[in-house]
């Protein structure tokens, strides 16, 4: 069944929707001293790149005189400006033009000046927030742990998904799917009913919290009597609203370490997942070990999420069954529209249409669901 298209002002009110937030870009270890990268947040295009002293720069990726890319061969001088490759024209971390070689008058240059953004090393990774200071909504989500020295970060190779980022983020904070769909990793298919659980949204500093109790496959362990070990792990989540999401989990020998999973919306309908676990220094992992615990079970979700429909998750609690162990999506999605995301009123998929007129009262939630 199709789904009807999205008009040009729908992805105008998502993008700015999302544009008082800091979203991660890149990983810092992915733009060295004196490099260039491009990379691509809300549908634009920006230039990325590190001068001598590790300081970031990013601006517009469009030098001011003939729309040259920058991050398309440009350079970074000793003075750490970004060295536009067409005429050599450079621009500080401001924005500001400092430099043109073709003139003789460099006051010119004072005139000439691009689009530039705050931007910060944290965690790992390189964020920023393309709003002005005083447009901001919230600083950067917190993840745990991130500045003790007696814990340690790996940052992974970020894949990216052709979705909208708030279907990635209530992917990411479903709970009932672990038995079927990673039901070959971490997943437990013995396990079928969700126990209650109950989400709790703090408006004030833009998160939900929530703990689930979960009998987990054991992946570091042997199998038992032939059957796959299995480990209690209580699940701590906390969603840091809109696009990223903690994740408290139990390794080798019940330790505790956390999984942060951070979307940088490239546009409105694709999407980079970012993705940074801490251990504490008694828990020792591999790069090689973390990815292949992480990558196939992201692989799993991908092929879930990337066929959902309406591609855009429906903020209108009407247009899909929500049932009580759907507690999670039901905040996450009210949040959303509470933050001002476009709420589009998709019409019900057939499946859903019988069952929601049957199931649900007047605004299509599941009855059971409080
Ligand atoms: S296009 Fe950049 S300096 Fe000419
Ligand atoms: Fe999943």
């Amino acid at each position: 069944m199709r789904t009807p298209a999205r008009s040009p002002q729908d992805e105008a009110l998502f993008l700015d929707a999302a544009r008082p937030y800091w979203h991660p870009i890149a990983r810092s270890a992915d733009v060295g001293s004196g490099e260039v990268i491009g990379v691509r947040l809300l549908d634009e295009d920006l230039a990325l790149w590190r001068s001598a002293d590790g300081t970031l720069g990013l601006t517009d990726d469009l030098c001011a005189h003939r729309g040259t890319m920058l991050s398309a061969g440009g350079t970074v001088t000793d003075e750490g400006c970004i060295r536009c490759p067409y005429h050599a024209w450079e621009y500080d971390a401001d924005g500001q033009c400092l430099r043109i070689p073709q003139v003789s008058n460099q006051a010119l240059a004072e005139k000439v000046r691009i689009a530039a953004y705050r931007v910060v090393d944290y965690a790992g990774l390189v964020w920023t927030c393309l709003a002005q200071e005083g447009e901001e909504r919230r600083g950067i989500p917190v993840v745990p742990e991130a500045t003790n020295p007696d814990w340690w970060l790996y940052a992974g190779a970020p894949p990216t998904w052709q979705c909208q980022a708030p279907r990635m983020v209530e992917n990411f904070l479903d709970i009932s799917h672990f038995g079927v769909l990673h039901a070959g990793n971490f997943g437990n298919p013995d396990i079928e009913i969700v126990e209650p659980y109950r989400p709790i949204t703090n408006m004030d500093d833009l998160s939900i919290t929530f703990n689930f109790p979960y009998l987990t496959r054991d992946r570091w362990s042997p199998p038992i009597d032939g059957k796959p070990a299995t480990r209690f792990v209580d699940y701590e989540y906390r969603a840091e609203l809109p696009f990223a999401c903690w994740i408290k989990g139990a390794g080798k020998d019940d330790i505790a370490y956390y999984t942060y999973i951070a979307m940088c919306p490239v546009s409105a309908q694709e999407t980079k997942i970012f993705w940074v676990t801490s251990f504490p220094n008694t828990l020792v992992y591999t790069g090689p070990e973390l990815d292949a615990g992480f990558i196939p079970f992201f692989e799993e979700d991908q092929r879930v999420v990337e066929w959902q429909r309406p591609e855009w998750l429906p903020l209108d609690l009407g247009a899909e069954l929500q049932m009580t162990f759907d507690r999670i999506a039901v905040a996450y999605r009210t949040s959303l529209a509470e933050l001002g995301f476009p709420v589009l009123h998709f019409p019900r998929t057939r499946v859903s249409q019988t069952a929601a007129s049957k199931a649900t009262g007047p605004t299509g939630a599941a009855e059971e669901i409080s």
